[in-house]
C-alpha cells in the first residue's frame, strides 16, 4: 500500500470533516430562518460527514497509519435563501465525488486491492449523495419561495432519522 493512496485517504478524512462543518453552517443557516426540519434534516448531514471521515480513519489505523488531523477552513455561511443553501451543498458533494473518483482511480492503477475495495463504498455512497441533494433542488425550484410549500417540505424534512 503505497504513501501516496495512504495520504489521499487521509486527505479526504481531513475533507469529510470539513463537509461536516460546511453542513454546520447550512444547519444554522436554516435554524436562524426559523425552518427547523432543514435545520434538522442539516444536522442529520453532520452527523454522516463524521461517519463519512470516522470510516477512513478506522482503515487508516486498520493498515498502521497514523491519522492526521489537519487545520479546517471557515465554512461559507453566505446565503441568499434555501434553494442557493441546497444548490451549494450539490456543489460541494460534487466535489467530494470528484476527490473519491481520484482515490479510485489511483488505487487500480497502483492495483491496491484493499483500497479498491474500501474505496467502493464511497463510489457508491455519492451517487446517492448527489441523487439526495439534486431531488431537494427540484422540489425547492417547483415551490419557488412559497411559503406554503416550503413549511410543507420543512414538515417532511423534520422527520429524517
Ligand atoms: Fe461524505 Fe457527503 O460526502
Amino acid at each position: 500500500m503505497s504513501e501516496k493512496l495512504l495520504e489521499m485517504i487521509n486527505e479526504q478524512m481531513n475533507f469529510e470533516l470539513q463537509s461536516a462543518y460546511e453542513y454546520k453552517a447550512m444547519q444554522i443557516y436554516a435554524d436562524d430562518e426559523e425552518f427547523e426540519g432543514f435545520a434538522h434534516w442539516f444536522g442529520h448531514q453532520v452527523m454522516e460527514e463524521i461517519e463519512h471521515a470516522e470510516k477512513m480513519t478506522k482503515f487508516l489505523q486498520e493498515v498502521g497509519f497514523k491519522p492526521v488531523y489537519k487545520a479546517m477552513e471557515a465554512p461559507n455561511t453566505e446565503f441568499t435563501d434555501l434553494l442557493d443553501v441546497t444548490k451549494k451543498a450539490l456543489d460541494h458533494e460534487k466535489e467530494v465525488t470528484r476527490r473519491i473518483h481520484e482515490i479510485a482511480k489511483a488505487a487500480r492503477e497502483e492495483g491496491d486491492e484493499r483500497v479498491i475495495s474500501f474505496i467502493q463504498w464511497f463510489v457508491d455512497e455519492q451517487v446517492e449523495e448527489e441523487d439526495t441533494f439534486g431531488k431537494l433542488i427540484t422540489r425547492l425550484e417547483r415551490i419557488n419561495g412559497n411559503y406554503g410549500g416550503l413549511y410543507i417540505l420543512d414538515g417532511q424534512l423534520a422527520h429524517r432519522g
